[in-house]
């Protein structure tokens, strides 16, 4: 039975504030216990929002769904970590939404979960994809040379030219999303940086 402070009972309840600087304790409790839950599944809809890349070309020969399954894909069967491997599968996650900056989307995502090393690959594959078409484009090839020395920089260079310019192929045999799921929960249930973690490294709400 529900104590009158318990979990399930404060999410039977909302804060009572039209304006925050009317908010109580007992608003704030309310308010975590709700955003405890929202984040708990968080997974589900990073998940659903990459299944937007599914039927979107952009005049490539594989959607951007099967582009990001197959760079996942190549970096798991690589050995890569699973840490490695979600940002894999996440790197475009943007391409609906960042329409000029695309890399920053899956960077917000990932942020809190993962390793500085991965988010920087990840920031800037954008820049260091480049060089396999800039080119092309009437833009410098060589853009990510300002990032030499960088501690980063080969983990990049091998991440865009191993597994991200490779993924563009109708031929190769993808792992389903399915597979990745798993993984994905497992990096996003634990947030390990963000302005709302407490000195004891647990979200608020998280407690109760
Ligand atoms: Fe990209
Ligand atoms: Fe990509």
């Amino acid at each position: 039975m529900d104590t009158p402070n318990s979990s399930g009972d404060l999410l039977e309840q909302s804060a009572t504030f039209g304006a925050m600087t009317e908010g109580t304790a007992m608003d704030w409790k309310i308010i975590a216990a709700h955003n405890q839950q929202l984040a708990a599944d968080v997974a589900t809809r990073v998940i659903d929002h990459l299944k937007l890349l599914e039927g979107d070309h952009g005049g490539f020969a594989v959607d951007r769904l099967e582009h990001s399954l197959q760079t996942a894909t190549r970096a798991y069967r690589a050995n890569k970590s699973d840490e490695y491997v979600v940002c894999a599968l996440l790197h475009d996650i943007g391409d609906t939404l960042g329409s000029y900056n695309h890399p920053d989307i899956a960077v917000a995502i990932l942020k809190p979960f993962v390793s500085e090393e991965h988010l920087w690959m990840v920031e800037k594959h954008g820049i260091f994809q480049g060089y396999n078409f800039f080119h092309y484009l009437g833009l410098d090839r060589n853009m990510r040379d300002q990032f030499q020395g960088h501690p980063a920089y080969d983990l990049t260079v091998e991440f865009c030219q191993e597994f991200d310019q490779t993924a563009f192929d109708p031929k190769y045999d993808s792992m389903p999303l399915s597979d990745f799921v798993p993984a994905v929960e497992a990096l996003l249930a634990e947030p390990k940086n963000s302005i709302y973690l407490k000195d004891d490294g647990r979200m608020p709400g998280g407690d109760l």
